[in-house]
């Protein structure tokens, strides 16, 4: 094996923080959450949204109940400026939703924010500049003090610019961009030089937003970080502090989860994860996380389809089949054994008093997100007798017996074998009329009598029921007459006595299909010859005597 060039990378530094808190808390209640689709995701996409497309993606970012939305980067190109101004002069923004609006710390780029905004009742303005190692060595060349001077002198621009315009509306953030590369006490002493600017108080309180810009370590060091910053920085009460996590490590939920755990008060993230690179944090995947736990999200994702479809058609962008809770196969199980437990789980749900969603291998209950139950049992070679069981049963009432069910389970794996696709619900449901309802040869039932001789009401059972048929099989045809203790029973005879086949009944099962009066029956049996071979049958028919026949003339013709 070739060994990867591990040794280029270096470990990212721990925090030295004693007595951590954030592992023993759990979260009970929904951060603010601020959604960056508009801008962050915007900006990502290959072909960034029109004007239009913003408007349709805005508003459904209000629907689902975002109060507070980063629109957009209006000092960087026309079409974003001239979608805040379409929100603004088109009363577009609902009264308690503040949108948000991101500008670099440039005096001219600050000026253009406030122009676009001008009008809007509430906003926040979002000031960032790097303050990484990294890029203060190699992309700006300039030092620790430099750096800061640019946080301190936009903050103080946006302040002035907030005083002349005397609009109380506006709020403010600031990211020191790049969090997660800069030092823990650079980026504290960064944001408190920015507070001081700012002159943050609890009754104006500032955003400080500690982004991990590139996800560069395991979730738990972020949320070090975060108790950290917690812990150092002053005045707490004139701060509320929010994460923007990336998805690098592909860990961006957890990230923004722990943080939450450990102290942040705000989460910014995208619908279904859409950012730079691998994505900003997925909003909806941490919502509904916190919907599982019986924790009130304050979004409303009960309907996701539409949200699905919305996004689409936006952003141009797929949404992977097993993206979290939103993946068109989520609420799908292939794999027999999960069929089987999801069937049992559902209808002991039925039944259960206790009103919580417990249902195996479905962490929520599909419904609580306007996806149905309906696909969640699809049948390929993977699958097992339980779930072609639970799509007859759920969609064509046929109630396959235990018995009967690793057979016909046989027949749908050879099946999806042979065409190495997932077989539809009509497809199961024809397979199982063309493997035992419809056989017509060796042997088929042309004409069938069935009577009764009710002349001894002493010994009412004993062989009372007369059957008269005929009988094709192979080239040879035979009429027969039989008496027995049943319908079933008679014709067994019947048919032994001149067929010379020998063969006993070994399971019997019937039920009606559908409830009214003109319900069909269905009769299942196993038979097992003389010889030893044994053979399953079902029968259809509006008459359950004549299902009975007609399910041994079924056994008998898939006789091996
Ligand atoms: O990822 C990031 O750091 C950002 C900032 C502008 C907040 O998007
Ligand atoms: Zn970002």
């Amino acid at each position: 094996m070739k060994t990867m060039k591990y040794q280029k990378y270096a470990a990212y530094p721990t925090v030295a923080l004693a007595a951590r808190s954030w592992p023993d808390n759990t979260i009970t209640q929904a951060p603010i959450w601020c959604s960056v689709d508009l801008r962050d995701g915007n900006q990502a996409l290959p072909v960034p949204m029109n004007v239009e497309e913003k408007v349709s993606l805005f508003q459904l970012l209000v629907s689902v109940g975002f109060k507070e939305i980063e629109v957009g980067f209006p000092s960087a190109s026309a079409t974003e400026f001239a979608f805040v101004r379409r929100l603004v002069e088109d009363k577009l923004i609902p009264d308690d939703v503040t949108i948000q609006v991101l500008t670099q710390a440039r005096e001219h780029l600050i000026r253009k924010t406030f122009e676009a905004i001008s009008g809007a009742k509430h906003a926040i303005v979002h000031l960032y500049n790097s303050t990484s190692r990294l890029q203060r060595d190699v992309v700006f060349r300039k030092n620790r003090e430099e750096i800061k001077a640019i946080a301190i002198e936009g903050t103080a621009l946006v302040r002035r610019l907030k005083d002349e315009s005397g609009n109380r509306g506006i709020r403010f953030e600031y990211s020191p961009e790049s969090f997660t590369g800069t030092e823990l006490d650079y980026a504290l002493d960064v944001c408190h030089a920015v507070m001081d600017s700012w002159g943050a108080s609890p009754d104006e309180k500032i955003i400080l937003n500690l982004p991990s810009t590139v996800e560069m370590s395991q979730p738990n060091i972020y949320a070090d970080r975060i108790e950290w910053f917690c812990r150092h920085i002053k005045q707490r009460d004139a701060v509320l502090i929010s994460v923007h996590a990336h998805n690098d490590r592909g860990t961006a939920v957890a990230t923004a989860e722990l943080a939450v755990m450990a102290g942040a008060d705000r989460v910014e993230g995208a619908l279904f994860g859409n950012g730079e690179r691998c994505g900003n944090m997925d909003i909806i995947t941490m919502a509904l996380n916190l919907f599982s736990q019986g924790v009130d999200p304050e979004l409303d994702f009960s309907d996701l389809p539409r949200v699905r479809e919305v996004y689409r058609r936006c952003t141009r962008m797929d949404i992977h089949s097993r993206h979290p809770y939103a993946g068109e196969l989520v609420y799908t199980a292939f794999s027999g054994s999960h069929q089987d437990a999801i069937s049992k789980g559902m209808k002991a749900h039925a039944i259960s008093q206790n009103g919580l969603w417990e249902v195996p291998y479905l962490p929520i209950d599909p419904e609580d997100v306007g996806c149905s139950y309906e696909a969640i049992v699809r049948i390929n070679s993977q699958s097992g007798k339980g779930g072609m069981a639970y799509v007859l049963e759920k969609d064509y009432g046929i109630q396959i017996p235990k018995w009967m069910q690793p057979d016909f389970a046989e027949a749908v794996q050879a099946v999806a074998d042979r065409t190495g696709t997932e077989l539809s619900s009509e497809q199961i449901h024809d397979l199982f009329h063309s493997e035992y309802v419809k056989l017509k040869e060796p042997v088929s039932l042309k004409k069938c009598n069935i009577s009764w001789d009710d002349s001894d009401p002493l010994h009412p059972d004993e062989e009372a029921t007369l059957i008269s048929c005929i009988v094709q099989m192979k080239d040879r045809e035979f009429i027969f007459k039989a008496q027995g203790n049943g319908p079933l029973d008679a014709f067994v005879k019947g048919f032994i006595r001149e067929s010379g086949l020998e063969f006993s009944v070994e399971e019997y099962a019937e039920h009606a299909i559908g409830h009214s009066a003109r319900a069909l029956a269905i009769a299942y049996i196993k038979i097992v010859c003389l010889d030893g071979r044994l053979s399953f049958g079902a029968g259809i028919d509006s008459n359950i005597s004549l299902a009975s026949i007609k399910a041994i003339v079924s056994a008998l013709n898939r006789l091996p």
